[in-house]
């Protein structure tokens, strides 16, 4: 399967900044990568990056979506808006979003539905905090979190799942590798057994504490087809680097 590397820019990134992504589509075009590769910016600079890496081996993502196309929504963006700014894809329940702006699976589910509608394929978020890792739980919470938030008459070529331990973003921390390992054949298990053989082709990515130094280690455990990347995707260089790092590449 062919693997998908995506970087989450979260609330960071200036105009300024699509100076990395111009350089990152162009260190691509030189050697092609064997991944498909994808940046999620601001969704203020979603429409210029989109521009920025037209024809090239970059697509754009958006970070979140509201589940309708339109409406009195003050602040808000539909998986529409984004689709019609350039992006081809949507980060959907992110822990961030479950926790600081309390989003239910429920929403999440109807938020995977308005991608797509749109278009946009949906990388839909899962994973357990450090609590529920310690109560031996981690297993049970994401296998009920997909079954909350993956609606049942979804098109699975259009679905990415990202396994992401809460604890493991952002802290320089990761799951030994058995650990990723187990936890992705749970992953693959509950797709196939929701979605019989089709489930096999829904990409499971691994996110958190991603970087060039352990990108090719990761990689390489079974049923990991790909990574969710956020500090490590923000500069060109060290996203390179972990393009670079994949396995067969
Ligand atoms: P991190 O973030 O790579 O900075 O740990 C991953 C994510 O939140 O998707």
């Amino acid at each position: 399967m062919r693997r998908l590397l995506a970087g989450n820019w979260k609330m960071n990134g200036l105009r300024a900044s699509l100076a990395e992504i111009r350089a990152l589509n162009r260190g691509l075009a030189e050697t092609p990568p064997r991944a498909d590769i994808l940046v999620c910016p601001p969704a203020t600079l979603i429409a210029e990056a989109a521009k920025a890496v037209e024809g090239g081996p970059v697509a754009i993502g958006g970070q979140d979506c509201h589940a309708l196309a339109s409406g009195a929504f003050t602040g808000d963006i539909s998986a529409e808006m984004l689709r019609d700014a350039g992006a081809t894809a949507v980060i959907l329940g992110h822990s961030e979003r479950r926790l600081y702006h309390a989003e239910a699976d429920s929403l999440i589910a109807a938020k995977v539905k308005a991608a797509h509608r749109a278009g946009l394929t949906a990388i839909l978020c899962v994973g357990e905090s450090e609590t529920q890792r310690k109560q031996g739980r981690a297993g049970e919470v994401v296998a009920d979190q997909l079954e909350a938030c993956v609606p049942v008459d979804i098109a699975v070529s259009e679905l990415v799942v990202a396994y992401e331990p809460i604890w493991a973003i952002g802290t320089g921390k990761t799951p030994r590798t058995p650990e990723i390992a187990q936890m992705h054949e749970a992953v693959r298990t509950l797709l196939t057994a929701r979605f019989g053989a089709h489930g096999a082709e829904i990409r499971i990515l691994y996110g958190g504490s991603v970087k060039p130094g352990n990108a090719a280690e990761i990689l390489s455990v079974p049923n990991v087809d790909g990574a969710l990347i956020g500090g490590a995707s923000i500069k060109a260089a060290d996203f390179l680097a972990i393009i670079r790092a994949a396995p067969g590449h």
